[in-house]
């Protein structure tokens, strides 16, 4: 297993590429299997849960091309298989959105029970429910789906809770349906917005993306379709929060500004100056400490809980007191006691962690536990006193392309180590993905 060693000290500078969106890509890497016709998207990250959708789609039967330019194409002309087995599913959840698309289009699928994560118990029951009232007949039998419908019908679908996945899986659905389907109180994260505009550009007749109230009128059937995703909004507040964490100035650049603004915000509330283009954001601390801030996640526009941990971090080392809570998952505070165990002064009250702020934490040996807990383990040995090694960092690798070799790009001190048995031994920079 990999760990990441990191010291503290350097406060980071300079600019660093943003990658395209994994909660984009993934779903519109799946997309494709709404058309027989081959869709090429660009931009995608070189991330461990890409290469999980590709192996996904090929088990499908789906032909996927990466060209030198890292354009990927996928034909689904050829699938035969309409079965998501527990082995990929358990180390991807999101292969959850096949769902919808193979019904759409093949009237079958089965697909293994994504079972909770670290994060909390991760239900599906507002895709089961969608789909059922898209006209599909759904049980669930020996840990899977069993799915099957003929032409799916539109229907008029409230979901009862904010679900990204859960909008993108009915909506996907819905392009194919026969008649219109309304989504009431549909996720609004610009990754569903960069869906739908992947789906327009199939040929689907999609409205209100973005919105409260998506309005899907089915088609036919979709066409092939070239398309870019958006910038991952996450990746980039995570390295304008390292800036923030360590005292410096840092560049995200293609990115989509208006796609972080809350972000943004809470940064300029802990006496960042923030200041942006068209396609960047530069956050300058102008060397000093940072401020604690308060902080409650929300679905979008509000708080992303994509964020809450990195924030969390930032505070602990900030000056004052803040409260940090988190209103998406059950159990997102796994890194506490993990920064507890570098020094950080945190108290959890239910679903609220306040934040004392220290000067500097100690360097410690920590362990990853989610993808963006393991992020805030990695700026938090940014600003630690002694070195720090994080474990079971393929947490990491799942959402973030190259985290070493862009950290390293603005000045930190960070390397991997390959643990093979006894073996063991460093290389400064991230494996090209
Ligand atoms: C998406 O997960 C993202 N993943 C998550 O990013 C992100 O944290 C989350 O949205 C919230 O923004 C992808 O897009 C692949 P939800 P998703 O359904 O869709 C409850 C990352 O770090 N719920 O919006 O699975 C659920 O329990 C990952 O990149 C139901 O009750 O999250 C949660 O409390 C982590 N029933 C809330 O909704 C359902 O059927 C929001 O979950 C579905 C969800």
């Amino acid at each position: 297993m990999d760990q990441l060693i990191v010291k503290g000290g350097n406060p980071l500078h300079g600019s660093v590429r943003i990658s395209g969106a994994k909660n984009s890509g993934l779903p519109i890497l799946i997309s494709a299997l709404l058309s027989d016709k081959p869709l090429r998207v660009k931009n995608i990250p070189h991330l461990q849960d890409v290469t999980t959708t590709l192996d996904l789609l090929g088990r499908l039967g789906a032909s996927v091309e990466l060209d030198e330019s890292m354009i990927v194409e996928v034909s689904t002309r050829d699938v035969n298989n309409f079965r998501a087995t527990y082995e990929i599913v358990e180390t991807m959840r999101a292969s959850i959105l096949v769902l919808g698309p193979l019904l759409a289009r093949f009237g079958r699928a089965q697909v293994s029970m994504p079972g909770g994560c670290a994060i909390g118990s991760r239900p599906i029951g507002l895709h089961i429910e969608g789909l059922r009232a898209l006209g599909a007949s759904i049980d669930v039998e020996g840990g899977y789906i069993q799915a099957s419908a003929g032409r799916l019908r539109g229907a008029h679908i409230f979901m009862d809770t904010i679900s990204v996945t859960g909008t993108e899986n009915l909506m996907m659905a819905a392009t194919l349906a026969q008649g219109t389907t309304v989504i009431e109180n549909a996720a609004q994260e610009p990754e569903v917005i960069d869906l739908a505009n992947c789906l327009n550009g199939m040929g689907a007749k999609i409205e209100g993306a973005g919105t409260n109230k998506v309005m899907i009128e089915g088609v036919d059937y979709l066409s092939e379709n070239s398309h870019t995703i958006i910038a991952d909004r996450i990746e980039a507040g995570t390295y304008l929060a390292a800036g923030a964490v360590t005292g410096g100035d840092v560049t995200v650049r293609d990115v989509q500004p208006e796609n972080m603004v809350a972000v943004m915000d809470k940064l300029n509330d802990a006496g960042a100056q923030i200041t942006l283009g068209s396609d960047w954001v530069r956050l300058d601390m102008r060397g000093n400490r940072p401020k604690c801030v308060n902080i409650r996640t929300a679905p979008y526009p509000g708080f992303p809980t994509d964020m809450q941990a990195q924030m969390l971090m930032m505070n602990c080392v900030a000056s004052g007191s803040g409260s940090i809570t988190e209103t998406i998952f059950e159990n997102r505070f796994q890194h506490v006691q993990e920064l507890q165990r570098m020094g950080a002064n945190i108290s959890m009250n239910g679903s609220t962690a306040t934040v004392a702020g220290v000067k500097a934490l100690q360097g410690a040996r920590v362990t990853a536990t989610d993808l963006r807990a393991s992020a805030c383990l990695a700026l938090a040995g940014l600003v630690a006193t002694s070195e720090t090694v994080i474990h079971k960092i393929h947490h990491i690798d799942r959402g973030y392309n190259c985290i070493e070799e862009k950290l390293s790009q603005l000045g930190a001190r960070i390397s991997r180590i390959h643990v093979n048995g006894n073996i063991s031994h460093s290389s400064n920079l991230a494996q090209s993905a």
